[in-house]
């Protein structure tokens, strides 16, 4: 080897301990500039003198410059590979040990106030046998009206402010749907509309079809009304209802089983007022309401007139009574047999009990800054 390319050798050596004692990216890539550099490096300036050399040394002059830049290239590369490695294990290292860095904030998730009462409703009356089930939204009028004794002008419709469906396309594929596991039921006209349910009420009938007593249920579920919202009313509530079908039901099981709930839902504070109402669907027919929490059923607040129970002192709570025979014969039951009760009333009415809410609207505007302070 000859001299000059010993000296080549040399230079790769002494570049190689440089980098390898380099500190950080930017002293490496100073040397990187000044070893290999395309125009001022070292390898480059020797290469430089290659012309000047006698032939017979040139290609193994060559030789070392390619060797000692290989040497010098791959050092490089070990070094700036240490180099990012330990940057990432510093970061991680004083990212663990930093303690002071606000924690992010873990965000739980709850119940909605009304689901919560429902699950608080199903919950007791699953303790009183009551089986919890669900039924449709969209609705026949049959369901909804007619097997409920409120047939096409029955003036009880004006009570149910109704928001109508038109399901030309749909109907025959429902109504197939809506068997009966071959009992005498009176079949729907093919030709009723639909629509989204008033009340819960339809499922007693659907119930009733596609069971024998002895019958025990309770629907919780959304039901729909066209009406203007207030402080007690919207137009997309939830409503509960109960069924008890059996041989020896009566008035009194019926009254046992509200007040039962009353105290387990309210506790024994709660005053209740039961007295005769009318529905249709049951006879006789009767209403259940608490005493007002806001006025504490006086009907008067430092404001003036009770906002909540629109000053009556009394939040109707449902509306209920033995089942009517009509509705008994209807899907197939002998009302001689068998008697029962309904009951339905407001699950938001309970909520707004339950979290001292004020306004129903409250529980449908998504504002978590209230839906998560109650
Ligand atoms: N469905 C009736 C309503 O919404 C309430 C009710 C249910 C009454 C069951 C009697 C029996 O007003």
């Amino acid at each position: 080897m000859s001299i000059v390319a010993n000296d080549l050798a040399d230079m790769a050596t002494r570049a190689e301990s440089e980098i390898a004692a380099a500190a950080d990216e930017a002293a490496l890539d100073a040397l990187r500039v000044r070893y290999v550099g395309r125009r001022e490096g070292e390898i480059t300036k020797a290469l430089k003198t290659l012309p000047s050399l006698p032939a017979a040394e040139r290609p193994a002059f060559g030789a070392a410059a390619n060797a000692a830049r290989e040497r010098i290239e791959s050092a490089l590369e070990r070094r700036g590979g240490e180099l990012r490695a330990s940057a990432l294990e510093r970061d991680i290292a004083g990212a663990a040990a930093d303690l002071t860095l606000p924690p992010r904030r873990v965000r739980v998730g709850r119940y909605h106030p009304i689901s919560r009462t429902i699950r608080e409703i199903t919950r007791i009356f699953a303790g009183m046998g009551f089986e919890a089930v669900e039924g449709p939204e969209v609705e026949w009028d049959y369901y909804n009206f007619e097997a409920l004794n409120i047939p096409p002008g029955h003036p009880a419709r004006d009570k149910f402010s109704t928001l109508w469906v038109n399901a030309e396309g749909s109907m025959e594929v429902a109504l197939a749907a809506t068997g009966t596991g071959g009992r005498a039921v009176a079949e729907p006209s093919r030709r009723q509309p639909m629509l989204l349910r008033t009340h819960t009420s339809p499922m007693q009938i659907r119930v009733m079809e596609q069971r024998r007593p002895p019958v025990r249920v309770v629907v919780p579920g959304r039901c729909y009304r066209f009406e203007a919202t207030d402080a007690t009313h919207e137009s997309v509530f939830f409503q509960y209802e109960g069924l008890a079908i059996d041989e020896q039901l009566s008035m009194a099981d019926l009254k046992g089983v509200l007040y039962s709930f009353a105290r387990q839902i309210f506790g024994s504070e709660r005053k209740v007022r039961f007295r005769p109402d009318y529905f249709p669907f049951t006879e006789p027919s009767a209403e259940i309401a608490f005493d007002c929490f806001v006025c504490d059923g006086s009907g008067t607040t430092n404001a003036g007139r009770c906002a909540t129970c629109g000053g009556s002192g009394w939040i109707e709570a449902a509306g209920c009574g033995m089942v009517h025979p009509e509705a008994l014969r209807r899907v197939g039951y002998d009302p001689s047999q068998v008697q029962g009760f309904a009951f339905g009333g407001g699950v938001e009415r309970l909520a707004m009990l339950l979290t001292g809410t004020p306004d129903i609207r409250l529980f449908h505007q998504n504002d978590l800054r209230y839906l998560e302070s109650v």
